[in-house]
């Protein structure tokens, strides 16, 4: 006789959230018609589907990978092993960069390092006025910004390229914002967990974990206006490092914002006169 959901779901050696995520990829149904419908008689090719994905969940695959798919501020981002896993902090830079430009009628704005493009595209939707332009190094993580900016309505342009040696849209801008690899190269956690799956070379610098950070703040004030407000991530014990290199580069009312764990997480400043 087929085996039912509930009996599988049973034997199922994930948490129940990872394996309720599992099946409704599989089937295609929301969690609440899952738990409604659990006496259903499971197809074959239902089984064979979700064992796949299973085999690679239980292998240490993130979930992000194997659903393609994560949250970010309340809207869907097509996630691939090309770009970072949004997490949940860099929402505080997001809202950071939007209070940065709140007073600014159609504000010029610069994410480097897009990833997945969730920062820029979040700042698009939420700015619609503004002029945002977004880079990577990577083709392949561009390729996924773009789709989720077609996906989602928002519209940005997108440049490949090494941090500011791209062909900008706009010289100076009101906002550059940046989640930067800062990760010291010989961290040993590069080699375990999730971040064993995600593209190197959004978590490190391949140095001390400051040099991309360095390469950001250091080249800021050619590229803002006077005033324009400069956002960007860092690791937990970079808060420090990160503030000096503002106040070198000119910065002013610099200061940090913890996450929702209180660590200081995002560092900002404005460009002096
Ligand atoms: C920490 S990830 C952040 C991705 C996304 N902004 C987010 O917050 O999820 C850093 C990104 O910087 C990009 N990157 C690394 N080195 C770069 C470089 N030299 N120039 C431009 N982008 C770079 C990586 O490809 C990666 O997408």
């Amino acid at each position: 006789m087929a085996e039912t959901l509930r009996e599988r779901l049973a034997r199922s050696p994930l948490p129940r959230l990872e394996a309720h995520l599992l099946w409704q990829d599989v089937l295609g149904v929301s969690r609440a018609w899952l738990i409604a419908h659990d006496t259903v008689a499971l197809a074959p090719a239902q089984l064979a589907a979700h064992d796949a994905l299973e085999a690679r969940r239980l292998a240490g695959e993130p979930m992000a990978y194997i659903l393609g798919r994560r949250e970010f501020l309340g809207r869907d981002f097509r996630v691939t092993p090309a770009v970072l896993i949004p997490r949940p902090e860099t929402e505080l830079l997001v809202e950071c960069g939007l209070a940065a430009i709140r007073a600014q009628a159609a504000p010029r704005v610069l994410d480097l390092g897009t990833g997945s493009g969730i920062v820029a595209v979040s700042i698009a939707l939420a700015r619609p006025d503004a002029r945002v332009q977004a880079s990577d190094c990577s083709e392949a993580a561009l390729a996924i910004a773009q789709h989720n900016a077609d996906v989602l309505g928002a519209k940005l342009l997108f440049s490949r390229g090494n941090w500011y040696d791209i062909k900008l849209d706009s010289i100076r801008h009101d906002l550059i914002i940046s989640n930067p690899p800062y990760i010291d190269a010989q961290d040993a956690h590069l080699s375990t967990g999730d971040l064993r799956f995600e593209p190197r070379a959004a978590l490190t610098d391949e140095a001390d974990g400051l040099a991309a950070l360095r390469r950001i703040v250091q080249g800021a004030p050619a590229h803002l206006f006077r005033d324009g407000a400069l956002c960007v991530e860092h690791g937990w014990d970079q808060a420090a490092a990160v503030q000096a290199l503002f106040r070198a580069a000119g910065f002013a009312k610099v200061c940090c914002l913890r996450d929702l764990a209180g660590i200081e997480r995002v560092t900002w400043g404005r460009l002096a006169a």
